[in-house]
Order: structure tokens, then C-alpha cells, then sequence
């Protein structure tokens, strides 16, 4: 027990340094990932992000709303600028412009890369199709069997966001699940 719990904290721990971008690999942008990840066959990942929330957390900064809160806390300027928002709305926020591909688009918000680690390295076919390389070349992999897909999703959702109303996991994962079809 007490080792599932490390490899947990480990799994988190390492999301945790991706998404402060300390990760060494380039992030590539969802538009990257999506080559290979919109067929029927592979489970249509792109457009179910896409649809998703996730996809327009930038977007969302530059609402009325957005601002409202961003004053009511002191901050001066765009929420869409503040890392105190960016922090959670952004992929790779805080990670430096030799990190971000060419196709990187932080106006896509949420994005893969913020869950499944920076996908430079891992994103080829031939190292994809081996899980221990993809895993080796920067792919994080949490599980929902396992509980550390729910402390992935804590670190983004919790009360240090300002409209926080809880986080009810079995029902926030049924709304953006992704799973490959079993054959
Ligand atoms: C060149 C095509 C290609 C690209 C680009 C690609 N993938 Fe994959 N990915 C695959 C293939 C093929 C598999 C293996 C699927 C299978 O076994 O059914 C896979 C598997 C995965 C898995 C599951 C791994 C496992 O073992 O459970 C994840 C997660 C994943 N990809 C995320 C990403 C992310 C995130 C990106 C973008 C950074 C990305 N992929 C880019 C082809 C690609
Ligand atoms: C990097 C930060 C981050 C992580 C990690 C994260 N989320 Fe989110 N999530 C957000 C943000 C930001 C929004 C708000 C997007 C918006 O509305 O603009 C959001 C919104 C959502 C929504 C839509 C909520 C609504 O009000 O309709 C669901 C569902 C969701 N997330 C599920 C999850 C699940 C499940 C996980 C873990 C597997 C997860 N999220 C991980 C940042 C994150
Ligand atoms: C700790 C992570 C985190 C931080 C920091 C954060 N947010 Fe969010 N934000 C979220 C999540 C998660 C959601 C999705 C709401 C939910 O379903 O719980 C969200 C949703 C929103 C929404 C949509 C309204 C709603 O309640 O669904 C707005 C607007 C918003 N955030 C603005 C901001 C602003 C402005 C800042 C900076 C002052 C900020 N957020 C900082 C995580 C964060
Ligand atoms: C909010 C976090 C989050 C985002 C964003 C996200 N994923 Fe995932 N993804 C997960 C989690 C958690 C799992 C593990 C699911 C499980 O345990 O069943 C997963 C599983 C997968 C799998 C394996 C599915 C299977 O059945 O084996 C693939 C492939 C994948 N994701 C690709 C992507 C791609 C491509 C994108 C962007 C278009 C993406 N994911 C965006 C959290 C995320």
C-alpha cells in the first residue's frame, strides 16, 4: 500500500513540475497529438478534448466574468495575462518559449500536454507504440483505477480556484473520458 502510494505522489509529483515547466521536453500543442489521436479507431481523443471544457480555459479569461474576479482579487491587468489564473487555465504557462514547438498554441488551454506530460519526445509513432519508451520519453500516464487520476485533476481542481464548488470525480472524468475502443 504504502508503495502505491509513492508511485502516486511520484506520478503527481512529476505532472506537477510539467505543468510549472521544468519538464526538459518540448511541448508540441494538441493540434500535434490530434494527428494521430481523432480516428474512430483510435477513440476520437482530439475531438472529446476539443468539446470539452478544457479546450477553452483561455477563452474564458478574457470573459466579463473573468475580470470580475481577477479585480475583486487586486489584480491589475488581463486574467488572460496573470499567472495566478494562468497557473490552471494555461498549458505550459510558466515554461520558457524554447519549451513550446512550433504548433504550440497556449490559446488552446487545458491541453493534453497538461495531463499527459510535454510530448516532444514521446510523440513519434514508433516510440508511442511502446509504452515503456513513450513512458521513458516524457509521457505521464495516470490511471483512474489507481486514484492518481484524481490527484491530477485536484491540482487544477481545488479551492485555490475562485469560483471552487468541490470536485466530484466520477462525474467530472464521465464528462471528458477518452478511452480506446477495445477491439
Ligand atoms: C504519430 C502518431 C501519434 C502522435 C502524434 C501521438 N500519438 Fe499518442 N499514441 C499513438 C499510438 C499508435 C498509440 C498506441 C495506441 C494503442 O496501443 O492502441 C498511442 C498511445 C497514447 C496513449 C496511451 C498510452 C498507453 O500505453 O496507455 C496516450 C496517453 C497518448 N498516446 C497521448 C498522446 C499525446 C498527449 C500526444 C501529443 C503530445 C500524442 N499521444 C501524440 C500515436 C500517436
Ligand atoms: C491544468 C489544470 C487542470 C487539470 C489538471 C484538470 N483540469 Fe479540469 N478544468 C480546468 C479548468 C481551468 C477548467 C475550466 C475551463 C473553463 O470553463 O474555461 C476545467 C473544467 C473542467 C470540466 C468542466 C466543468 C464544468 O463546469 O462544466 C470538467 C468536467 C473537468 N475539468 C474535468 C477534469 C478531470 C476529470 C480532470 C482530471 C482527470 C481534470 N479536469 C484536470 C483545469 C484543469
Ligand atoms: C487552482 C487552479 C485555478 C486557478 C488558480 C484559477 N482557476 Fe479559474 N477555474 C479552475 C477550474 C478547475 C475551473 C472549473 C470550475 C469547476 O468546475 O470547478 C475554473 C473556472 C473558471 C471560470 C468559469 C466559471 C466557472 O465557475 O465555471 C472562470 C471565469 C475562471 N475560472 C476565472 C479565473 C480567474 C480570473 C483566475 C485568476 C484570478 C482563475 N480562474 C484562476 C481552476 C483555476
Ligand atoms: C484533464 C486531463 C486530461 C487531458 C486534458 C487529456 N487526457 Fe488523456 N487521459 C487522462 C487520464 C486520467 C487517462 C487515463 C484513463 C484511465 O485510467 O482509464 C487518459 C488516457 C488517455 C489515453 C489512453 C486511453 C485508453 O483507453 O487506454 C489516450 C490515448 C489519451 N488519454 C490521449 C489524450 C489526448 C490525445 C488528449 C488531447 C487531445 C488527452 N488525452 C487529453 C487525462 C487527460
Amino acid at each position: 500500500m504504502r508503495t502505491l502510494t509513492l508511485v502516486v505522489m511520484a506520478v503527481v509529483l512529476t505532472s506537477v513540475v510539467s505543468m510549472a515547466g521544468e519538464a526538459k521536453h518540448q511541448y508540441v500543442g494538441a493540434e500535434v497529438c490530434g494527428m494521430c489521436h481523432k480516428t474512430a479507431k483510435s477513440g476520437e481523443q482530439f475531438q472529446k478534448w476539443q468539446a470539452s471544457k478544457h479546450s477553452q480555459a483561455m477563452k474564458t479569461l478574457s470573459s466579463p466574468e473573468a475580470l470580475k474576479i481577477a479585480q475583486a482579487k487586486g489584480i491589475k491587468g488581463k486574467p488572460s495575462e496573470a499567472p495566478e489564473c494562468l497557473e490552471c487555465h494555461e498549458t505550459a504557462y510558466n515554461a520558457p518559449a524554447s519549451l513550446l514547438g512550433p504548433k504550440f498554441n497556449k490559446e488552446d488551454g487545458v491541453q493534453c500536454e497538461s495531463c499527459h506530460g510535454a510530448g516532444g519526445d514521446y510523440k513519434t509513432m514508433s516510440v508511442m507504440k511502446d509504452r515503456q519508451k513513450a513512458i521513458a520519453n516524457g509521457l505521464v500516464l495516470v490511471s483512474v483505477s489507481d486514484g492518481s487520476a484524481e490527484k491530477l485533476c485536484e491540482t487544477c481542481h481545488n479551492k485555490r480556484s475562485p469560483n471552487f464548488k468541490g470536485f466530484d470525480f466520477k462525474k467530472m472524468w464521465a464528462e471528458i473520458a477518452h478511452p480506446v475502443p477495445k477491439q
